[in-house]
Order: C-alpha cells, then sequence, then structure tokens
C-alpha cells in the first residue's frame, strides 16, 4: 500500500482541541505576564483549572500543576500494573484514549519470525490479559509484531502542542513531533486514564538554541550524545529541554524524535521543539493531513513556538557544524568520545581492539531515513565486495518500517552483508538477546541504542556497550574494530585494494510514501468498550493476579484517628524504590502483587541492628522465628491484620516512579510512613495507595522509635474533617513502655486527603463513580 492508495486516518481522537487549549493559555497569561516558553504554553494550555491559578503564578521548579493529559500509552511489561489498578477503580472506559503496546516482552535470537512466534507462546497469558483488557476498556491494542511503543506513537498519535503520559521512560521520543510526552510510572498513567487530574511541579526550562548544519557523516544522534557528554546523567533532572533555532529547521521530524528520545539519559522531564515543516510532512507522510493542518493554524496563533523574550533557566548554544560523530560509553550514555579520538581512547585503555556485534534499530535510531543512510553504506560495502565482519542485528522499530524497508529493498541489501532482521520489537535493547556467540567475558559491542548501563542488552556485566549513530555502528560492522574510524580510514579489500566509505546519504521520507504492511496490527481508532469482556487472569497464574481494592483504615463516613500501628521497623540510610522493590528477575512479577511483594525491603538495612534484610517479630508465637526477612514479618504482620508503621531515613524512595514500591508496603498493611524527608514521587505515589507519609518535625525523633513500638495519630480525624493546620502528633509507646509524643508534618492536599479516607485514590475514584 502506498501514500496515495491508503485513506487519511480519522483523526479526531489525535487531533490536540487546538481551541480549548488556547483558551485555556489566555486566562493563564492573564496571570503570568511574561512571555512563555513552549514547554509553557503547552504545559499551563493543560492545567485542569486554568481559572485557579492563585496570585503566586506559577514558579518554575516549584509550583505543582495539575494537569490533564490527552492520551496515555503503555507498554507491555509497565501495563499490567497499570490496568490492574484502572480495573480496580471501576470505571468501564478509560477517560482519555489509551493505547497498549506488546514490544518489551519478545526475545530475539534466530530472526523475526521464529523469535516472534517463541515469544507469543511464552509471554501468551499475558498478552492474553493485556488484550482482553484493551477490549474491555475501549484501549488501542497493538500486539506482539506491531513494533515499538515510540515508533507507533510517533506514526500514529503524537501531534504537535499534545501533552500525553506514557509508561516507559523513552516516551519523550514523542516531542520530535513538538509535543510533551513524559514517561511515567503505572499509577500516574492511572490517574489520566481515570480523568484525575496529575501532578508534576512545574519543571525547569533549559533552552537550547541550535545554529549550523551537520556535516556529512553527523546525524542528530550525534547532537544528544555530544549534549548527554556535557550534561552527565543528571544534568537534565527536574527539567524540560527546549530546542530552537535555526538549526532545527534543517533535521527530520524523526531525526528530532532521536534526540527527544535520549533526552531521558540526561534525566530531563521531556524534550520539544517548535512546530517544523519536517514535522507536517511527516503528519502527511503518515496520512494525518488533518493533524497537519489543524497544527498548521495552532502555529499562526503563536501556540507551537516560545513567545519572543522567552526565559530560560538555563541556555545552551549549540552549532551544528562543530558536532562531530560521537560514541558514548561504556556503561554510561554520558561518556562521549569524539570519532576522532575514539581509537586512542581504546588504546588509552588498553581494550582489545575487536569489536563483537553491531546493533541498529530500536525506538532510537529505526527511522526511514536512518535505514536509508544505513543501506547506502550497506551498497557501497557490497559493491566494493565487502560483507560485515561480525554479528549484525537490525530491529525495526514498527510493522510500517519493517514493511517499508523491504518494499525498498533495504532490507534485501542489509541482508547481502550478512544482517539478520529481528522482530519489530525491544529485543536486545532490553536484554531480552538470546546471545550465542559470546556468553561471558570482555567484548565490545557497538549499538545504535539509547542505554548502556551494565548486562542490559546481553546480560554479561563485562560486555562493553558503546553507543553511536546507526551510519557509525554500521560501517565499523565492516572492519570489525573498534580502533576504525569510516571517516578518515580505508578497508583493504582481497585485491589488496584499499575502500573508503563515501559519507552516506539517505531520505527523510519514502518518495512513495509508507507501506503499511500487516494491517491486521492496526487497532480500531478508540474502540468502543465492549463491557461484556471477561479479563483472562488464568487461576494459577503466577504473573497476574487481579488486584483487590486496599481495605480503608477507617469504617466509612467517619472522622475517626487511623488505628493503633506497631513499627515494623527503622529503615537506615539511602532507600530508593529499588530497595523497597528490587527489578531484576522480580520484574516478571510485576503483575503479581503477592509475588512480587516478596522481595520488599530486601536490601534496606534495620537501623537497629545494621543488617540488610533483617526485622523483629515481637509479638512472634513459638511456632515462629523471632528474626525473619523483612517480607516474611511483613506478611506475619499482614496475617494478623496488625497496621504498621516504617521509621525511614532521609529522601526515602528516591529513583525511578516505580509504583511497586507504594503497593507492597500497603499490600501489606502497611498504614503510614515516618520520613526525616521523602523523595517527592514516591511519597505521592504513596499517597495514591492510602499510606499516609509523615515528616519529622524534628528529625532527631527518628532515633527514638524502634520495631515493635505503638504508634497513634492525633489529627488525622481533624484532617479528614477539613480542618487541619498541617502538623499531626504522635503518640509512641515503645516496647519497654515508656511514652512520649513527637510532632509530625503531612503534606496532603485536599484531594489526597480524600485518597487517605477511601483507603486509596482508587477506592476514592471507584466511590464517586459509584455515587
Ligand atoms: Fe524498547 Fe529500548 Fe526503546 S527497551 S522502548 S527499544 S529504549
Amino acid at each position: 500500500a502506498t501514500q496515495a492508495s491508503v485513506p487519511e486516518k480519522p483523526c479526531s481522537s489525535i487531533t490536540p482541541p487546538y481551541i480549548v487549549l488556547l483558551n485555556n493559555l489566555t486566562k493563564v497569561r492573564k496571570h503570568l505576564k511574561r512571555p512563555l516558553t513552549l514547554a509553557e504554553k503547552i504545559l499551563y494550555s493543560h492545567l485542569h483549572d486554568a481559572d485557579g491559578i492563585g496570585s503566586g503564578g506559577i514558579q518554575r521548579g516549584s509550583t505543582y500543576l495539575q494537569l490533564q493529559p490527552e492520551r496515555v500509552a503503555m507498554q507491555d511489561a509497565s501495563a499490567q500494573m497499570a490496568l490492574l489498578q484502572f480495573m480496580s477503580a471501576g470505571l468501564d472506559r478509560t477517560i482519555v484514549p489509551t493505547s497498549i503496546h506488546c514490544d518489551h516482552l519478545i526475545q530475539a535470537s534466530t530472526g523475526a519470525d521464529s523469535d516472534l512466534q517463541r515469544s507469543i507462546a511464552s509471554n501468551q497469558e499475558v498478552f492474553e490479559f493485556l488484550e482482553s483488557a484493551a477490549k474491555k476498556y475501549g484501549i488501542e491494542f497493538w500486539g506482539p509484531g506491531s513494533g515499538i511503543i515510540h515508533q507507533i506513537v510517533l506514526e500514529n498519535y503524537a501531534a504537535p502542542g499534545m501533552l500525553m503520559l506514557g509508561t516507559d521512560s523513552h516516551t519523550p521520543n514523542a516531542g520530535g513531533l513538538g509535543m510533551l510526552a513524559i514517561g511515567v510510572g503505572g499509577a500516574d498513567a492511572v490517574d489520566a486514564m481515570t480523568g484525575t487530574p496529575w501532578e508534576l511541579k512545574a519543571p525547569q526550562i533549559t533552552g537550547i538554541r541550535v545554529t549550523g548544519k551537520l556535516n556529512d557523516w553527523a546525524t542528530p544522534k550525534d547532537l544528544i550524545l555530544y549534549l548527554a557528554g556535557k550534561l552527565t546523567v543528571k544534568g537534565g533532572t527536574g527539567r524540560i529541554l527546549e530546542y530552537f533555532g535555526p538549526g532545527i529547521f534543517n533535521q527530520s521530524c524523526t531525526g528530532l524524535a532521536t534526540i527527544a528520545n535520549m533526552g531521558a539519559e540526561v534525566g530531563a522531564t521531556t524534550t520539544t521543539f517548535p512546530y517544523t515543516p519536517s514535522m507536517r510532512a511527516y503528519l502527511h507522510a503518515t496520512r494525518r493531513g488533518p493533524v497537519a493542518r489543524a497544527a498548521d493554524e495552532a502555529a499562526a496563533k503563536g501556540f507551537l513556538s516560545a513567545d519572543v523574550g522567552a526565559e530560560y533557566d538555563e541556555l545552551i548554544e549549540i552549532d551544528l557544524s562543530k558536532i562531530e560523530p560521537t560514541i558514548n560509553g561504556p556503561f554510561t550514555p554520558d561518556l562521549a568520545t569524539p570519532l576522532s579520538k575514539f581509537a586512542s581512547f581504546v588504546q588509552e585503555n588498553g581494550w582489545e581492539d575487536r569489536l563483537s556485534a553491531s546493533l541498529i534499530g530500536s525506538c532510537t535510531n529505526s527511522s526511514y531515513e536512518d535505514m536509508t543512510r544505513v543501506a547506502d553504506l550497506a551498497r557501497q560495502a557490497k559493491a566494493a565486495g565487502l560483507s560485515s565482519q561480525v554479528p549484525f542485528l537490525c530491529t525495526p522499530g514498527s510493522e510500517q518500517i519493517r514493511a517499508t524497508m523491504e518494499r525498498d529493498k533495504v532490507t534485501e541489501v542489509l541482508e547481502d552483508v550478512g544482517a539478520v532482521v529481528l522482530a519489530n520489537a525491544c529485543g536486545p535493547c532490553i536484554g531480552q538477546w538470546k546471545r550465542e556467540d559470546i556468553k561471558e567475558g570482555a567484548n565490545a559491542i557497538l549499538t545504535s541504542f539509547n542505554r548502556n548501563f551494565k548486562s542490559r542488552n546481553d546480560g554479561n556485566s563485562l560486555t562493553m556497550n558503546f553507543l553511536a549513530s546507526p551510519t557509525i555502528v554500521t560501517a565499523m560492522a565492516f572492519s570489525g574494530k573498534l580502533t576504525f574510524n569510516p571517516m578518515t580510514d580505508s578497508l583493504k579489500l582481497p585485491s589488496g585494494e584499499l575502500f573508503k566509505f563515501k559519507p552516506p546519504s539517505g531520505q527523510d521520507l519514502p518518495a512513495s510514501g509508507f507501506a503499511l504492511g500487516d494491517v491486521s496490527y492496526h487497532p480500531k481508532p478508540m474502540p468502543d468498550p465492549q463491557p461484556e469482556t471477561e479479563v483472562v487472569i488464568r487461576k494459577d497464574s503466577q504473573r497476574l493476579e487481579v488486584l483487590e481494592p486496599f481495605l480503608p483504615h477507617v469504617e466509612d463516613g467517619t472522622v475517626q484517628e487511623l488505628p493503633k500501628m506497631k513499627v515494623l521497623m527503622r529503615v537506615r540510610g539511602k532507600c530508593t524504590t529499588d530497595h523497597i522493590s528490587a527489578a531484576g528477575p522480580w520484574l516478571k512479577y510485576k503483575g503479581h502483587l503477592s509475588n512480587i511483594s516478596e522481595n520488599l525491603l530486601i536490601t534496606a538495612v534495620n537501623d537497629e541492628n545494621g543488617e540488610v534484610n533483617v526485622a523483629l517479630d515481637h509479638d512472634h508465637d513459638s511456632t515462629q522465628p523471632a528474626v525473619d526477612t523483612i517480607p516474611k514479618v511483613a506478611k506475619k504482620f499482614k496475617e494478623r491484620r496488625q497496621p504498621w508503621a516504617l521509621i525511614v531515613d532521609e529522601n526515602y524512595g528516591e529513583g525511578s516512579a516505580r509504583e511497586h514500591a507504594a503497593l507492597q508496603p500497603r499490600f501489606y498493611g502497611c498504614a503510614m510512613i515516618i520520613a526525616r524527608s521523602f523523595a517527592r514521587i514516591h511519597e505521592t505515589n504513596l499517597k495514591k495507595q492510602g499510606v499516609f507519609p509523615l515528616w519529622f518535625a524534628d528529625k532527631n525523633d527518628y532515633g527514638r522509635i524502634g520495631s515493635g513500638a505503638v504508634v497513634e495519630t492525633t489529627g488525622v480525624a481533624d484532617l479528614f474533617a477539613g480542618k487541619s493546620d498541617g502538623t499531626v502528633r504522635v503518640k509512641v509507646t515503645t516496647r519497654s513502655g515508656e511514652t512520649f509524643e513527637i510532632a509530625t508534618k503531612h503534606t496532603m492536599s485536599s484531594d489526597q486527603i480524600k485518597w487517605l479516607r477511601a483507603g486509596s485514590a482508587l477506592n476514592h475514584i471507584r466511590r464517586t463513580v459509584k455515587v
């Protein structure tokens, strides 16, 4: 199928409501009498209550915004718990258009077809669950083989000026179409899916002014690899990266998406760009003419770019003509080395000069432009009689890309030089790589992916993984050496002649339009929910479990205090969401709360004995041990229906937005956590699950409360009655019988108080729906 023969997509669910957004912006501007950046325009036009900005206005970096995203996208691993939570809210459909993408669970081994069949069989119950839930609630379901979430979103859903949430850290990829796409945990996605305002601290904005033109071998990937080197993995934390300047207007839309994708590597909330002609062209090429025309009008009204004079919290200048191909790694994406210095970098480190595999594609770099540039190099190599010297794997980002590559003979030319084309899925990028050639020991791979933490690709912690543009990854496959520089070096042919690559060239968009490939992958846009559908969860499943609503801590309709709680333990020092809910092998239980809860706090340190994963059970009977692992003691508290509390240290719950870190303690009966301080996102997650977070007014009180102490609140009844002054007193009775009171503070908003009273945000939503 070609562009000419394929009708435009129905666009009612994907054209942002520009008139509403512009009206909201007019309201916001009355309060904020200053020029706005593009990111601010998109964020503030999506405020839940644009009239409700107080006299203090909005301060970037401190004001909490209540936002109304327009769309949610979820990948198959994170969608499981998000859907289980959504189901327990009792709604019969999602409030905003939502899509599910089966991409993370597909393992790469021998090639697309066989890998896909094997992975479907081994993950069948998860895919059945996702598909049946999608059907029931009117969610667009993209099955295994359809492609990688971010590529499909770019091709089908992303639109300039839109605000979208995705349950994956590279959701910002959609920023390539001039929107804000933010990676979140499942509980946040459920906010949007249930129509609950989604909270975000107004990010600071880093402006990046881009001038000049990229040189022959340099690509948008090299811009972001260079920038990652400058900003480091933390440099974008709490910030939106907003690019502007003439250099942006020379880039393809998919090139901009690559830059946006890897903003995640510097910790940025997301990345965006002003509306460009390349975005318009991409929208038309992907059969979204109505979106392009609506965006043209919104742009003419000034919505899709920053105001003149807008101020940024930080300004970075980049001259594209100075960017050279860059290789980042190993083991961290911010270790950037220009290609011209890479050979000496390898030699200085004493690494073996041997490349063991080249991998291209993924959500970061599998655009038509990337693939045609790569094919150009492969054609040059083939004409010279060369073939890849190392395993050369290619992961197309979507069925559309795969089919277009095949139709335009890109696949053929890659296979001619030895490439293996894998399924349209994440595959080796997320460690789903059944690597047979090297199972252990030091070796070096080059990928066009975005992340390169230890063990990420093949599970071997000694595999040095370097990130580069797809063209550099491809060119180096023909030499098999890390020290080869395709811009300057030649390869020796069997004839003895020397061969040197010409700079690659490609096309932004296919001249005859994108081929669609297997259209059975395409879900109906905004399908009607089918309430009679039974969501498939096998009775004996070890991977999926229906999420039972948490019981409220207080009786319905009462304004009483929380019940008396027993302190399970005092946690010492750093306790990230990884400490609270470990990843690795536990990930397969993401949809099974009972099973994954067996990892609760297993790497946390008990402050009373300095030991890891050791808790004391003061109420044990003669058949039970007095000392046990933390999850086992928590489980016993649950069995005894004993509500419990945790005493924790500074910045409790830092790290990712992993909702399991809040769900799991709540599942075992945790009702309250008193901290020296909380990481904000985790604190909100606790509130959502009905765990009451309190801050010590005097941090020295931390050491006064040990395991087995009984804690009782005074002030929660006032909180429920709407009379709180922000403090809660806690009466402590220690194991020796000593009693004292301490002062604590809470940060609950009026909505969050309703969550606590109902036992969780989802309980509250369910009650509201029933009313
Ligand atoms: Fe998948 Fe890797 Fe992208 S895991 S979503 S291809 S970052």
